[in-house]
């Protein structure tokens, strides 16, 4: 058949256009990991005694999606929505977020509004949505036995990445010194994760984190020795 020059030229503007429309996932997702990397800093930007909170717990939740042979793609979701997960700490009153000691009811309250004001704040951005870290930035605070917020899921019902999420959150926050109290060592919040498996934590997400913890008492040392440079 003969070959008009014209239907050629459509041919490749139509090849052209249907790249343009299906960009590659791997540049889709270096571009969203640094979007991440850098919301996650705004964050911690506000409260001066969570220094690079956001990037270990992105850290630290991706060698336990590894470590519990998540595979690439989730493992990569879980990395991003770690960076994410306090995002919406910038709807709590800095006078809540900031406070030294013990919070009132009410402050309480407000702050327990964060993984949800989280999730919205980061809606519109389809490409989060689609790969499920909407969904473990709203549930990061919820417990394997129900009695997490803000909606009391339970088990398997909490995104499986919220549930990585959770240890590594926890594992960062007791690692770092509070006004009210020091930082844990490693030994020590390490005894506390295991002995909330099943309770606070997924026993199999512990099972991973007690499997890796070698690794994660090396990568958060690091960590601490930023901190302290700073
Ligand atoms: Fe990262
Ligand atoms: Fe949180």
């Amino acid at each position: 058949m003969l070959k008009s020059p014209l239907l050629d030229a459509a041919g490749l503007v139509g090849s052209l256009a249907a790249r343009q429309a299906a960009p590659d996932q791997d540049a889709v997702m270096l571009l969203v990991h640094e979007l991440a990397t850098s919301l996650g800093k705004a964050i911690d930007a506000k409260d001066p005694h969570t220094l690079a909170h956001s990037e270990e717990v992105a850290e630290v939740s991706r060698v336990l999606a590894v470590g519990m042979g998540l595979g690439d793609k989730l493992a990569q979701a879980v990395h991003v929505a770690g960076h994410l997960h306090d995002i919406g700490k910038i709807g709590v009153p800095d006078a809540v977020l900031g406070k030294p000691g013990r919070l009132a009811p009410d402050e309480w309250e407000r702050m327990k509004t964060h993984p949800a004001i989280g999730a919205e704040i980061l809606a519109p951005l389809s490409c989060l949505a689609e790969i499920g870290v909407v969904g473990m930035v709203g549930a990061h605070h919820e417990r394997f036995d129900g009695q997490g917020y803000p909606h009391g899921l339970r088990g398997q019902s909490i995104p499986l990445g919220a549930r990585v999420i959770a240890v590594a959150d926890s594992l960062s926050a007791m690692l770092q010194a509070r006004p009210y109290r020091p930082a844990m060592t490693f030994e020590d919040a390490d005894r506390e994760i295991r002995r909330c498996a099943g309770t606070q934590f997924d026993p199999a997400v512990v099972e991973a984190f007690v499997a890796v913890r070698e690794g994660l008492a090396r990568l958060t040392r690091a960590f601490r020795r930023a901190d302290d440079a700073a």
